[in-house]
Order: structure tokens, then C-alpha cells, then sequence
């Protein structure tokens, strides 16, 4: 399998480059920024994913494709809809194109970020983005519904929690994706027979989720890490996490706080 990763340069980019070499025919790794040097079993090009004359080029003789790339935040309306609405548009149609019919997709949280605490959510809620980042993240599982439908694609899009080394705060306790747990789901999302259209929760085994994730199971991921295991020390801190009233009710943290002018009772 001929595989290329979009956004390799960033941080979910150099864990994954470092842990799945060897693993693929070939690891193509695309960015924007400079990177080290293609090792063996690796290309690396420079690929703008709001042209897609850039991305059809990185994109030659690929089978699947990680897709990372893009602002991992909120920002304007014009670099989020340049990166991550277009962006994300030409990388399916790019493979499309190039009878590349397998994506991994960096969706993330913040496309259903409204919920609030004390529910859990599935794979099949309705999207309730929090931002215009997680609305580009709603966008792109719509495209990849569109994609698997009309076009017998197979995509698995991550609604990716917080990817830390460690977890960082209480909040962290439900959202935490361990490195290792984040390279056995881009792994499954590599291999999973007759996946469709999948939606994901990119979160290690954590005891205190918010997301139940038995969708992800089923197509055969097996997490290893559980930020219980840093309970005590992040619930020791005062404040245990940033953030006001909103924040701390809703699932998307400090993302629907951004702007709000919404009535917190009504959600
Ligand atoms: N890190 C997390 O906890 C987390 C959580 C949820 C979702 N995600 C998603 O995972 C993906 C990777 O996140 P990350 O933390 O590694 O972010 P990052 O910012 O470290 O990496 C993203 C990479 O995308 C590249 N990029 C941005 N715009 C581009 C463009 N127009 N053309 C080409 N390349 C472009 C950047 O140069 C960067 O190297 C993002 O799509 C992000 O939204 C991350």
C-alpha cells in the first residue's frame, strides 16, 4: 500500500512519519513547511492543499491517504475555508481522481463540541459543531459521506480528542489520545475491510469519556492507554482546567466559549 500523509510536517505528522516507517510500500509525506529528508521507504513533497494541481501531483500512484493537513484551530472564516473547507475538498477529489479510494481523516471534537458533559455521544449523533473550525471538520465528514456513497470510497474520519504526550488538564481525562493509540487507529483506518463511511472517536481507553467509541472497536481498535492514570496528579491542580461557565459544561471546552453569546440553559 502506497500511502500519503497531508499535514506530515505538524504534530500528529512527525509521531505517525516516526512510528508507521516501515509499516507501508511507501510513506509520502506532504506539507507546506520544511521537513527532515525522505528515509528509506518515504517520499516527502511540498503540496499546497488549496491547489489542487499540488495535490494531484502529490497524489500520483497513491492507494490511501492520512489526512492531517490543515489549521488545527479557530481562526478567520478566510483561512479556515482556504485550508481545511478547500483543502479538504481537493484531497478527496484529488484522490478520487487518482483511483485513491481509502482516507483517514483528521475530523476532530469540535464538530460535535456542543454537547454537553453528561451526555455520552456516539458515532451517530448529529454533528454540532462549535466553531468554523469544527464546522470544517463537519464539512469534511459530509464530504466523506459523499465521497463513500457516490464514489466507493472507504474513510474513517477521527473525531480526534487532545493529542498529547501525556494529558495536560481535567478536561484531558475524557478527551486524552495517547501518541500510541493514535498510530493503532490510523492503522486500523489503513486496513479495515468494507469500512465505508466510518466516524470515530480519536480518544485512548479513557474511563472518564465523554464519546462512546464502540463503533471504533468494532472495525478493530484496540487502545492501550487510559489518562486515568493521571488523575490524581491533573485533579490536584487548581484550577483543573481553563475556562467559564460554558466551557465547563460542554463537551468542546473552551472552543464554544469562543464568541458565545448563546443561553447556556437551552443546550
Ligand atoms: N492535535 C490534536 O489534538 C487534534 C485534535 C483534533 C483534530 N486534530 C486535527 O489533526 C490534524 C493535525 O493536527 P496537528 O495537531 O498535527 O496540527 P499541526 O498544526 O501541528 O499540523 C498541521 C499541518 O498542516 C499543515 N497545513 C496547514 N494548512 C495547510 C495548507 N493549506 N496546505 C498544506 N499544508 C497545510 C501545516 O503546515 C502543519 O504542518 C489537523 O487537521 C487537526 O485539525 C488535531
Amino acid at each position: 500500500m502506497r500511502v500519503l500523509m497531508t499535514g506530515a510536517a505538524g504534530h500528529i505528522g512527525s509521531v505517525l512519519r516516526e512510528r508507521l516507517a516501515g509499516r507501508y510500500d511507501l510513506l509520502r509525506l506532504s506539507d507546506v513547511v520544511r521537513m527532515a529528508p525522505a528515509g528509506p521507504g518515504e517520499e516527502v513533497v511540498s503540496a499546497e492543499l488549496s491547489d489542487i494541481s499540488q495535490v494531484m501531483t502529490a497524489m500520483d500512484g497513491i492507494d490511501a491517504v492520512i489526512h492531517l493537513g490543515g489549521i488545527p484551530g479557530e481562526d478567520t472564516w478566510e483561512n479556515i475555508l482556504r485550508s481545511n473547507i478547500e483543502g479538504t475538498y481537493n484531497v478527496f477529489e484529488a484522490a478520487r481522481l487518482n483511483d485513491a479510494r481509502r482516507i483517514v481523516f483528521a475530523s476532530s471534537n469540535h464538530a460535535v463540541g456542543f454537547y454537553r458533559r453528561d451526555q455520552v455521544v456516539d458515532h451517530l449523533v448529529a454533528q454540532r459543531p462549535d466553531t468554523r473550525y469544527g464546522l470544517s471538520k463537519a464539512f469534511g465528514e459530509d464530504l466523506a459521506s459523499l465521497y463513500v456513497d457516490k464514489h466507493r470510497f472507504q474513510v474513517m474520519c477521527m473525531r480526534i480528542g487532545s493529542f498529547q504526550a501525556e494529558p495536560k488538564d481535567a478536561r484531558q481525562l475524557a478527551t486524552w489520545m495517547s501518541y500510541g493509540d493514535m498510530t493503532r487507529l490510523v492503522a486500523t483506518g489503513l486496513a479495515a475491510p468494507d469500512m465505508g463511511f466510518a466516524v470515530v472517536y480519536g480518544i485512548s481507553r479513557n474511563t472518564r469519556a465523554w464519546w462512546d467509541n464502540a463503533h471504533a472497536y468494532r472495525l478493530g481498535y484496540d487502545p492501550q492507554d487510559n489518562a486515568e492514570d493521571h488523575a490524581d496528579r491533573l485533579l490536584a491542580v487548581e484550577p483543573p482546567e481553563a475556562g467559564g461557565d460554558v466551557a465547563l459544561a460542554l463537551q468542546g471546552g473552551i472552543f464554544p466559549e469562543m464568541e458565545f453569546d448563546g443561553d447556556l440553559d437551552a443546550l
